[in-house]
């Protein structure tokens, strides 16, 4: 059924520009493009604008790490990111950056606009600053004791062991994780956008079927607990946009980030004639704007973004659609694991339609975190793609064109089965439409199965060895290619190259959502060559292998989102990789002697035998042994550690202890046999 036409603006959110993008990211882009790709085949007039996310702490002194400019680092990734997008079939109408002559424009208009309504109030704060670095220190770049728990290194906004949330004045012993410094408390003005100016409006909004009711029901939470002031401003040093009029200040990096999404439009309209920036966002545009975006970032999308819209003039988003995150074979994607895989990674190994294909048999319209089985995958790629749909062209291909010179029968073999086939359109474009991919995947491997039932029953191999069987070889091969045509044509959202390659095979011009209603008839293909393989399990398996090499610097994690958003959740976990493993110098020693600390409440100084070499080791065991009980026994220390300088003395190395603690900790002692000195592994 024709829909008369829409005009749509699609986003997905802005990929920050310190790392590469890996298949967690994918999902959100592959998500999107398949929407995007779906809109386009039903006729609609439908854009798809992204950017590199550019500005910000981490990108800055990621520069500074590999001894460069950031605007050197931004254009390196961004080359990477658009080749790793362009190669997943990602189709962006325009990629651009935050870091643009048209950002900087939308967001001095948008930081003016509210400013002069009164949205924008100036305070002084006080924040960690780091004295050696002479920089203001984001939660995120302070380490320190957790004040719950007393866990050692944990970041300065929540700590990873216990859950606990905290501000990073409340983390015992900080340091700068830039310099390692102990960060200072120091005064700077900041500027901060009255969120609660927009109170009213964003419980309408927010309420109004613009978002999931999971995530309307989560802001419900937030808006009891109030909505606080955002602190927008960051001081020098600080890789952004400088605010008009207070030099030294800039816009913190979540301001201009989703304005990133008008920049990448208007930087499109200023290419493209015809287009017009104000159709899409001016109050009372009859455009369409969608937000495609991960849980982890609602916050910022589902308040703060319409409320600065709203008090700069502009129309907000017709919705937002958030997803959850990727766990790999059922645990967070991790780099020990090779299970944190890179997109080029992923590329260098297998085709980017076998992943398309299985995010899709596995996205609803939730914000469920989805699961990428890696045996699972290999399985539901061969059997419904290689096994079912390509299967079926592959099937009735040959005869057509060995027998009939490539012509198709003029007749319908079976009318009604065709109907079928035909009848689905609407409920499958509902569920594309409704972001219901693994409903829409499962409706047409339900087609796939009876179009290959089809062919089972009638057998043209058998047929073609019967004499006066001509023009039933022809009609059933040809009835087999018009399904295949509808099932590569419900599927060329999700795999727009096996569909392009189908086009080419069955010599149509590129297929409309509304074409599939016509069978080809009386009509000339090409020769068939194979669509798509089978997934190799080698290929996988050198894929994971390849992920636990890929292993980046460790600042490339610390992206910037503050936790105080509360659906946020790292899906990165902090387990260290086999190279981390293996740096560990583990040796017998044999505990020589063993005293009480003056002073100390839980060490024992310990005087370690490594077979010549002896080390003079601080250890918190002294809740469960006397020290008299130590002495002449064997155990196992960390031989590498850096010497550390403690309040009683300097110590070189650690011994490995077990337990929950107090009376319950026990050093772990080798075997009989072992020698001070052995290496342990
Ligand atoms: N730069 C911000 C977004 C600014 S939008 C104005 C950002 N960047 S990001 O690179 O960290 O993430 C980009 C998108 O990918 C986000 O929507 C995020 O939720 C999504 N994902 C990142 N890792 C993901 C998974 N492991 N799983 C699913 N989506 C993930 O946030
Ligand atoms: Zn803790």
């Amino acid at each position: 059924m024709t829909q008369p036409e829409r005009k749509i603006l699609v986003t997905s959110a802005l990929p920050y520009a310190n790392g590469p993008i890996h298949i967690g990211h994918l999902v959100e882009y592959i998500q999107t493009d398949i929407w995007v790709r779906f809109q386009k085949m039903r006729g609609h007039d439908c854009l798809y604008v992204c950017a590199d996310d550019a500005h910000g702490t981490p990108i800055m002194l990621r520069a500074r790490q590999e001894g460069i400019e950031p605007e050197e680092l931004i254009s390196r990734v961004s080359v990477e990111h658009q080749a790793d997008f362009a190669d997943f079939h990602i189709g962006f109408d325009n990629y651009h950056s935050t870091h643009s002559d048209e950002n900087r424009h939308h967001a001095e208009l948008i930081y003016t606009r509210n400013r002069d309504g009164g949205h924008i109030v100036k305070r002084m704060i006080t924040q960690a600053y780091d004295p050696v670095e002479n920089m203001f220190l984001p939660d995120r770049f302070i380490k320190g004791e957790c004040p719950k728990c007393g866990s050692a290194d944990q970041y300065g906004d929540n700590c990873e062991v216990c859950g606990a949330s905290y501000s990073p004045s409340e983390l015992k012993n900080p340091v700068s994780a830039v310099s390692g410094a102990k960060p200072i408390d120091k005064e700077s003005d900041h500027y901060f956008f009255k969120l609660a100016d927009f109170e009213d409006m964003l419980k309408r909004w927010t309420t109004a079927g613009h978002l999931q009711p999971e995530i309307s029901n989560k802001l419900g939470e937030w808006f009891e607990s109030g909505l606080q002031e955002w602190d927008i401003s960051r001081d020098a040093p600080y890789f952004g946009f400088e605010i008009p009029d207070h030099p030294g200040k800039y816009f913190y990096v979540w301001l201009d980030a989703p304005i990133g999404y008008m920049a990448s439009l208007q930087n499109l309209c200023d290419r493209t004639e015809g287009l017009d920036f104000d159709d899409y966002w001016k109050v009372d545009s009859d455009a369409e704007v969608y937000h495609f975006i991960g849980k982890d970032i609602v916050y910022f999308h589902c308040l703060f973004w319409p409320a600065m819209l709203d008090g700069a003039g502009y129309r907000k988003p017709t919705a937002v659609y958030a997803h959850g995150f990727l766990t790999v074979d059922g645990q967070k994607m991790s780099k020990s694991r090779g299970t944190f895989i890179m997109a080029r990674t992923y590329l260098d190994n297998l085709n980017p339609e076998y992943l398309r294909y299985y995010f899709a048999a596995k996205l609803g319209s939730g914000v469920e975190d989805i699961d990428l089985n890696l045996d699972d995958f290999q399985a539901r790629v061969n059997s419904d793609l290689v096994g079912k749909v390509v299967n079926i062209a592959s099937r009735c291909a040959g005869f057509i064109s060995k027998k009939y010179a490539g012509r198709l029968s003029d007749r319908i073999h079976q009318p009604d089965l065709l109907e079928r086939f035909t009848g689905a359109s609407d409920m499958i474009a509902g569920h594309y439409e409704q972001r219901e991919y693994s409903r829409a995947v499962r409706e047409i491997m339900a087609l796939a199965d009876a179009a290959n039932q089809y062919i089972d029953e009638f057998k043209p191999w058998v047929l073609a060895k019967e004499d006066g069987r001509e023009q039933d070889v022809q009609d059933v091969c040809s009835m087999g290619l018009n399904l295949f045509r509808i099932l590569a044509g419900y599927l060329k959202p999700i795999l727009p190259e096996m569909a392009a390659a189908a086009e080419s095979f069955l010599n149509v011009d590129p297929l409309t959502w509304n074409d599939l209603q016509q069978p080809l008839s009386d009509h000339t293909i090409n020769k068939f060559k194979p669509l798509l393989t089978r997934v190799d399990p080698d290929t996988v398996q050198k894929m994971v292998e390849q992920s636990t090499a890929t292993l980046g610097p460790k600042i490339e994690n610390q992206e910037e989102k503050p936790m105080d958003t509360p659906l946020a959740k790292d899906p990165i976990s902090d387990e260290i990789s086999f190279d981390d493993f293996v740096k560990l110098d583990l040796r017998i020693a044999r505990i020589a002697r063993a005293e009480h600390v003056e002073g100390a409440d839980k060490l024992l100084q310990l005087t370690l035998d490594l077979d010549g070499e002896t080390r003079n080791v601080f250890a918190g065991i002294k809740s469960a042994y006397d020290p008299a009980d130590l002495e002449g026994r064997l155990t196992v220390m960390v031989a590498n550690l850096a010497p550390r300088k403690m309040r009683f003395g300097v110590s070189e190395g650690m011994v490995l202890a077990a337990g929950p603690g107090g009376s319950d900790l026990f050093i772990l002692g080798p075997d009989e046999g072992a020698q001070p000195g052995m290496r342990v592994k």
